[in-house]
């Protein structure tokens, strides 16, 4: 039920602090600092392969910037309708992970078994744990989201972030590239995260102040680096979803090589900018896109320094570590695409044309 909540999408936004604390204690040990061992043999792999759709396909690539970063593992991430049917190239110690909410999704679950058949280790990052992937997959990796009602996915996206995030660390430890002070710092930054998650759902009321704007636009456009890169991306899904408004999700050092031409006094750019060693690039990014008389909506941190470009309005966010910055931004993100869909009125928790789970191609 939804309770004190005018949709499922907003109960399911606001229940992410304890999915993704739920989810985080399963793959690491609050206690000792320390990642549970995995059934996985990371040491003896020498890529992975995730396939998935939609959200998941982002949590997928936001994941990548992780296990190459911290367990220097390379990690290929593909939308899984376009993986099952281009005869993909694989290496025998590839690990195939499908990501998935339901755990059904006709596409992931063909790639899956297609890895299988490949002779390929698989696991599988399922919401449903008895779902059709849990089942091929040689290696179950829960998420703990609990049941997702609302069709756009919030809390099942940031269980799985957290989910692979933490196996990143575990990859790390067993390939030896993360010795135990700094698997015991990122864990611990894992685990603050619920708590940030929490204080970024109190920014409803700064995102509340932009959403007629936004609600107004034809077109809007997602800026950020590194993992921020794959969450603009989610944020335009979302935005689209539910909103209807047309959004695109851009690496913002790749506005020069195109967006720039969209951007108008109509055109707004939402720019997740935590306080990462990107945070200057991106910020001179935004100059351009403010120089040109684009409204700005940067989302960072309150210590961010001042960007003196008219028509930059800020969002404060939480400030945290880089790691676990997905999870934080991931809830203004998801805020905006929100409001904005209850700015229009339109049916946040069964848009038009969506289903929850996509089982035939
Ligand atoms: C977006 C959304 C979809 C799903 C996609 C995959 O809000 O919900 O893009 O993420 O259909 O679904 P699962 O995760 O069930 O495989």
């Amino acid at each position: 039920e939804k309770g004190e909540y005018r949709h499922f999408m907003e109960k399911e936004i606001h229940e992410q602090p304890d999915s993704v604390q739920h989810t985080l204690s399963e793959y690491l040990d609050l206690v000792t600092g320390a990642a549970k061992p995995q059934a996985v043999d990371f040491a003896a792999l020498d890529r992975i392969q995730i396939v998935a759709c939609g959200t998941a396909f982002y949590a997928g690539q936001i994941a990548r910037y992780a296990f190459e970063k911290l367990a220097g593992l390379p990690c290929d991430v593909e939308i899984a309708s376009e993986f099952r049917y281009r005869s993909p190239a694989v290496s025998p110690r590839t690990l195939a992970v499908a990501v998935s909410q339901s755990g059904e999704t006709a596409d992931t679950l063909a790639s899956l078994t297609w890895c299988k058949a490949q002779g390929l280790k698989t696991a599988a990052v399922v919401n449903v744990h008895s779902s059709s992937m849990a089942r091929e997959a040689e290696v179950l990796w829960p998420t703990h989201a609990g049941p997702e009602i609302g069709v756009a996915s919030t809390k099942a996206f940031t269980a799985q972030v957290a989910a692979l995030l933490a196996l990143a660390v575990a990859a790390g430890v067993a390939r030896g590239r993360i010795d135990a002070a700094t698997e015991s710092e990122l864990v611990k930054a894992l685990f603050e995260s619920p708590r940030l998650i929490a204080d970024a759902l109190r920014m409803g009321d700064s995102i509340r102040a932009v959403v007629q704007d936004l609600a107004k636009a034809d077109d809007v456009l997602f800026l950020g680096r590194g993992a921020m890169f794959p969450l603009a991306m989610e944020g335009a899904l979302k935005l689209k979803e539910i909103s209807y408004i047309h959004a695109e999700g851009y690496a913002a050092g790749e506005l020069k090589h195109g967006p720039i031409a969209l951007i108008d006094e109509e055109t707004p750019t939402i720019a997740l900018a935590p306080l990462d060693d990107m945070f200057e690039k991106t910020a001179s990014n935004l100059q351009e896109v403010a120089a040109r008389g684009g409204p700005v909506i940067m989302i960072t941190p309150e210590r961010a320094p001042d960007l003196h470009g008219a028509g930059i309005r800020r969002i404060h966010a939480p400030d945290c570590h880089p790691l676990i910055a997905p999870l934080v931004y991931a809830v203004p993100v998801q805020l905006l695409a929100y409001y904005t869909a209850v700015q229009k009125g339109t049916d946040v928790d069964q848009p038009r044309n969506l289903a929850k789970s996509v089982t035939v191609e």
